[in-house]
C-alpha cells in the first residue's frame, strides 16, 4: 500500500509515497518516516487522518499498534496521512525525576549553608528550631517517595512528553522548593507550639502513608490480567473519591503547613490545588464517558472528585 504524508496545512511533508506491505502497522509507518527523515522519531510524530469537513470534527489519530488497512476505507490501497512534529520528547520518568530532584536538592541548601542569609544581610547567631530540622527531613521524605514511586510504582500510559515539560515543570517545582525552604530556614522564622507541629507533621506523614498506597492501587489496576488503559480505581479512598491520590496529596502538604505555618507554603498548597483540581474534573469526566453503564460496560459508581463535601 502506498501512504502520502501531508503536512497539516495539506502541503505534501516528504516528496514521493510511502511504499508498505498490505500487513503493515502504523509503527512501520513511523519507522519508514524516521528512516527517510532521520529527525522525526517515532515519539515524536503525531500521525492523523486528514480531517473531514465539518464544524465538530475532530482528527483520527493512528494508533501504532493498529494495521494501516483499519484507517483506509476498506479497499483503498492508498492512504492519506497527515503528520505533525510534536517536537523533541523525554521520557515521563525523566520529566518527574527532574521536577523532583530539583526540590530534594534546594530545600536542604538553605538549611544547611545559612550563610546565604548572611549574604542577604541578616546578621546574629543562628538557631535551629526543632520544627525547620523536622520540615526539611519531612519534605527530602517526600521527593524522594515521588522519585521512587515514578521509577518503581506508577504505570504510564504515555511513553513521552514534550521535552519543553522538563524546563516548564522543573521551574515550578525549584522555584517553590527554594521559596519556602528560604522562609522557612529563614533567620526571623518564628515556630509554631510543639503540640501544633506534632500534630501537623503526624497528620501529614498519616497521608504519606495513605498517598503510596492510592499510587500502589492505581498501580493494580494495570496489572490484573495484563489490562491497560483507564479502570475504575477501588478501595480504600478510591471507594468514595476519583482522585485519592490528589486528596491526600493535598492532605500532606495542609499537614506540612500547620507544622510551618507559612504564607509560602498556603500559596504552593493553594496552586496545586488549582492543577489537581483541573486534572481531577478532567479524570472524573473520562471515567464517567469510559464506563456508562451501556452496551455491557460498567457504569462508574457516584463519587467525590476530589474534596468532599466541597467537589
Ligand atoms: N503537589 C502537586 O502540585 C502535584 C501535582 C501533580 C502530581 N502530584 C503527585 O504526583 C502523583 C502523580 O501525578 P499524576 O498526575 O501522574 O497522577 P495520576 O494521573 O492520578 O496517575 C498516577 C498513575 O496512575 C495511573 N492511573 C491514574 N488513573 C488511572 C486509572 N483510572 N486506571 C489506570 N491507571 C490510572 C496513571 O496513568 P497515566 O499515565 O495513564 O496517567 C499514572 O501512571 C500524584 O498522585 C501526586 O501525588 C503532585
Amino acid at each position: 500500500m502506498k501512504v502520502t504524508l501531508v503536512s497539516r496545512s495539506g502541503r505534501e511533508f516528504l516528496k514521493g509515497d510511502i511504499e508498505l506491505s498490505d500487513s503493515a502497522t502504523v509503527a512501520d509507518l513511523q519507522q519508514k518516516i524516521h528512516k527517510r527523515t532521520q529527525k522525526y522519531y517515532p515519539s515524536r510524530q503525531r500521525l492523523t487522518l486528514p480531517v473531514k469537513p465539518g464544524p465538530k470534527e475532530k482528527p483520527v489519530v493512528l494508533h501504532y499498534k493498529k494495521s494501516l488497512k483499519d484507517y483506509t476505507d476498506g479497499n483503498s490501497d492508498n492512504l492519506t496521512v497527515v503528520f505533525k512534529d510534536l517536537g523533541p520528547q523525554v521520557y515521563y520518568r525523566t520529566l518527574f525525576f527532574f521536577e523532583y530532584l530539583g526540590p530534594l536538592i534546594i530545600y536542604p541548601l538553605f538549611y544547611y549553608f545559612p550563610q546565604v542569609y548572611n549574604l542577604l544581610g541578616y546578621t546574629g547567631e543562628r538557631v535551629i528550631h526543632p520544627v525547620q530540622t523536622y520540615a526539611m527531613y519531612y519534605w527530602s521524605f517526600h521527593y524522594f517517595k515521588r522519585i521512587v514511586e515514578t521509577f518503581f510504582v506508577h504505570r504510564f500510559s504515555h511513553a513521552t512528553s514534550p521535552l519543553s515539560n522538563v524546563f516548564r515543570n522543573s521551574a515550578y517545582y525549584w522555584a517553590f522548593a527554594a521559596y519556602i525552604s528560604y522562609k522557612v530556614n529563614h533567620p526571623l522564622y518564628t515556630p509554631v507550639g510543639e503540640l501544633q507541629m506534632k500534630i501537623g507533621f503526624g497528620f501529614g506523614l498519616l497521608c504519606q502513608v495513605a498517598n503510596l498506597y492510592c499510587h500502589i492501587l492505581l498501580r493494580n489496576l494495570r496489572t490484573t490480567n495484563g489490562v491497560k488503559g483507564y479502570q475504575i480505581p477501588r478501595g480504600f479512598l478510591f471507594n468514595y473519591i476519583t482522585c485519592a491520590n490528589y486528596t491526600t496529596e493535598i492532605l500532606q502538604w495542609i499537614g506540612f503547613n500547620i507544622a510551618t505555618q507559612l504564607v509560602a507554603g498556603y500559596v504552593f498548597v493553594a496552586v496545586g490545588c488549582c492543577f489537581m483540581t483541573n486534572w481531577a474534573l478532567a479524570k472524573h469526566r473520562r471515567l464517567n464517558k469510559l464506563f456508562d453503564g451501556k452496551e455491557g460496560r460498567p457504569k462508574y459508581p457516584r463519587r467525590w472528585i476530589l474534596l468532599p463535601p466541597l467537589l
